[in-house]
């Protein structure tokens, strides 16, 4: 170990903890909402084979790498990056990278409890039965309505907050440790009662045909590279969630085995997912499964409000959504509330109260963007950005640009950077095959597929 890195500080009880943190963390809006739209959107199967390939060749070791940077560097992302350049006697302008993730970190979330917010309204309304029965124009006209309620939306985005800030505040093992030993075996088994529930009401082999069955004639070249943006999304790698809570890791923990079980867990349940929301879907004749966003909040609810038991099941789902929006919601808070607390020295409820203030307050901004402000544009100038909300600017820029920057960070820093054999010491898997088959992918895979996306999503390639 370093110098400079610190062995004091917090920890989570065991490799358990850590894990169902993490993959609470992984475990989003990203799996529940984004992953089954995009699946539709890009034609099903094929496109999940491509995502599939995106997290097995791109995500695992990325995320291997940020843990690991994360167990050395014993900090919050900047200081971490400042022992590691230390270590490895690079330049401490590498600093930087932790700073991307701070600012990354702090954007995600105040537009990401504004969205979470929307399923609080929603796990109010299917238990009020106001979809039962409904028509299929009431259920997009009841979207539109809580999008124009900028009072409804600051609520929500208000509680979400609070419920993260009451987590995080009381700290690794009192807060994190402890909501996620709750809500994740929560979460797993009310996803279980839902696929259940799709298997007996709805259209299950036309959902898992809609799935697992692959058409390449409908994969694009969009497709492909919006798989592997996603890749980094619900892994949470990128921004320095997954390094402080890697920060947290015992040091007997198996790395390597730990992300094989998070990505995994991650994967499976976007997967359920899809089998618990598809299968809905296909059950009412003329509902389509590439509504794009809206599936989750406009068919998904219209669906459930036509078969029976929907309004008891889509109470449950939007708990569900609750519950893993805010396992994630949390991961966001912690690497900016544990940099305030190492840099200055303050105590956690001040910091994380400070952050969650100013998280909030940048959220009105996205709150204002589905009303008020939904005309304004502040990048209309910028070619390809016309249109363009605060909200939808704010989540481009977290995902099409600071997200895949930080991975490829990452990739360089352990894949070039760092020495070798503290790389490999800090891994303990030995030097034999598996470690040189993830060094070589880590060092030159990685850094050119997210090269890749990330000029893509520039408009550049
Ligand atoms: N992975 C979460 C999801 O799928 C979102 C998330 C949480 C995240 N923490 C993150 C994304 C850190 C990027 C970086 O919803």
């Amino acid at each position: 170990m370093s110098e400079h890195a610190r062995t004091a500080g917090p920890r989570w009880s065991g490799a358990l903890a850590f894990v169902l943190a993490a993959t609470g963390s992984a475990v989003g809006l990203g799996n529940i909402w984004k992953f089954p739209y995009i699946t539709g959107e890009y034609g099903g199967g094929a496109f999940v084979l491509v995502y599939l390939a995106c997290i097995a060749l791109i995500g695992v070791p990325v995320m291997i790498a940020e843990i690991l940077m994360g167990r050395r560097g014993r900090h919050s992302p900047v200081n971490a990056l400042r022992a590691l350049a230390a270590e490895a006697g690079a330049s401490r302008r590498w600093m930087a990278l932790g700073w991307l993730g701070i600012l990354a970190g702090f954007i995600i979330l105040s537009f990401y409890s504004v969205v979470a917010g929307w399923s609080f309204d929603y796990m109010l309304a299917m238990a009020g039965g106001r979809f039962t029965g409904s028509e299929p124009e009431a259920a997009a006209e009841g979207f539109g309505q809580l999008l124009a309620s900028p009072g409804r939306l600051l609520l929500w985005h208000t509680v979400f907050m609070l419920i993260s800030f009451g987590i995080v505040a009381r700290g690794v093992r009192g807060g994190l440790e402890r909501a996620v030993s709750w809500l994740m075996p929560l979460l797993f088994a009310l996803l279980l009662l839902l696929v259940g529930y799709a298997a007996v009401e709805g259209r299950f082999a036309a959902g898992l045909a809609f799935l697992f069955r692959p058409d390449f004639g409908l994969l694009t070249a969009e497709g492909v590279l919006v798989a592997l943006g996603h890749a980094f999304f619900t892994l949470s790698i990128g921004l320095g969630a997954i390094m402080v809570y890697g920060a947290y890791l015992p040091q007997r923990t198996s790395i390597a085995g730990a992300t094989l079980a998070i990505a995994g867990m991650d994967t499976v349940v976007a997967l359920l997912a899809g089998l618990a929301i598809f299968p809905v879907v296909f059950a009412v004749p003329g509902v389509e499964p590439g509504a794009g966003p809206g599936l989750l909040f406009q068919t998904l609810p219209y669906a459930f409000g036509q078969i029976p038991g929907g309004g008891l099941f889509g109470t449950l789902f939007f708990l569900l959504v609750i519950f893993a929006a805010l396992t994630s919601g949390i991961s966001l808070l912690e690497p900016v509330t544990a940099y305030l607390q190492e840099r200055r020295g303050w105590r956690r409820l001040p910091a994380c109260a400070l952050l969650s203030v100013g998280i909030w307050a940048l959220g009105i901004a996205s709150v204002l963007s589905f009303n008020l402000w939904s005309g304004v544009h502040p990048l209309g100038f910028v070619d390809g950005l016309a249109g363009r909300t605060i909200f939808d600017l704010l989540d481009a820029l977290t995902s099409s640009l600071l997200l895949p920057l930080g991975g490829l960070g990452i990739a360089v820093f352990v894949g070039w950077v760092m020495r070798r054999r503290d790389v490999a010491a800090e891994l303990a898997l030995g030097e034999g095959l598996r470690f040189r088959l993830w060094y070589w992918t880590l060092r030159v895979v990685s850094p050119t597929a997210v090269l890749v996306v990330l000029l893509n999503g520039l408009g550049l390639i």
